[in-house]
């Protein structure tokens, strides 16, 4: 049951009240104005601008690629479509790492040239002077911890991370440093639900998991993996809502049949 599905816009602070109210919260990506509508339409409550993009969009193997202005040129689209949910852009590899200064100035093009309501980026203490420049400006920031993609040279796999007790206490820690520094929200991806769980207990802003089970505040999934447009990627927490793959590719084929054998355009369709 949706208790804040009439408010006017999604803000940080009623994904606040929704998590006191133990309202889930639902957050999908998307990247172009047409998806975006739709998404946004159907009451979404956070679209995140995600550097999913350069694999989805762009085809990249990885999302180290995709540059800071292709991110902004995606969330530009998406924000012209949203008229209720959160907008959050992900700042992408290479522009907040080990230099605040630098973080900041990425989160203020993002926020001045899309006008997006907030920014999300990758990491726990490694990146908390980043974090905290940008909060200092005003931007609102998501945190993203658990298995961080911009990070997979270093795990070296996509497999879930923090099993260890090791790798849990320092994931557990870094999400209360992220609270404290002042983020709205935190996606936790791929870890165990567990561990999701502890820390959706332990720490009081919204957590977000994908691939971090049930026990967390709110969901997240790449659009297209849930409609069933990408087939390549199946991990197991992935839940398919449709197989638009397989429509698609139908669709194309009628067309292609009627225009082969002349039957489209017929004599209504033509001016
Ligand atoms: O870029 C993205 O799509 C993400 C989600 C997987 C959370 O960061």
């Amino acid at each position: 049951m949706s208790v804040n599905k009439d408010v006017k816009r999604v803000t940080t602070q009623i994904l606040q009240k929704m998590k006191l109210q133990g309202e889930k919260i639902s957050m999908l990506t998307a990247y172009d104005y047409s998806l975006a509508k739709i998404v946004d339409h159907a009451g979404i409550d956070i679209i995140l601008v995600g550097d999913s993009a350069s694999n989805v969009m762009a085809g990249h193997e990885t999302t180290l690629p995709i540059t800071l202005e292709q991110m902004i040129y995606h969330a530009q689209s998406v924000i012209k479509a949203a008229e209720r949910s959160l907008v959050v852009v992900d700042i992408p590899f290479g522009y907040y790492q080990g230099d605040s200064k630098k973080a900041l100035n990425s989160a203020i093009k993002i926020m001045k040239e899309s006008e997006a309501h907030a920014i999300k980026l990758e990491g726990g203490r490694e990146v908390k002077d980043s974090v905290a420049r940008i909060l200092s400006a005003g931007i609102p920031v998501m945190g993203h911890l658990g298995l961080t993609p911009q990070s997979i040279y270093k795990f070296g796999t996509y497999n879930v991370r923090a099993k260890e007790t090791e790798e849990a206490n320092k994931l557990i820690e870094d999400a209360k440093l992220l609270e404290t520094l002042g983020c709205f929200a935190i996606v936790l991806e791929k870890i165990p639900a567990n561990l999701a769980t502890k820390v959706a207990e332990e720490v009081k802003i919204p957590i977000i998991g994908i691939g971090a089970g049930g026990g967390v505040d709110g969901q997240v999934l790449v659009l297209h993996d849930m409609l069933g447009i990408t087939k390549e990627f199946s991990p197991r927490f992935i839940r398919r809502y449709a197989n638009l793959n397989e429509i698609i590719d139908e669709a194309v084929k009628n067309y292609i049949q009627d225009v082969k054998q002349k039957d489209f355009p017929n004599s209504n369709e033509q001016y």
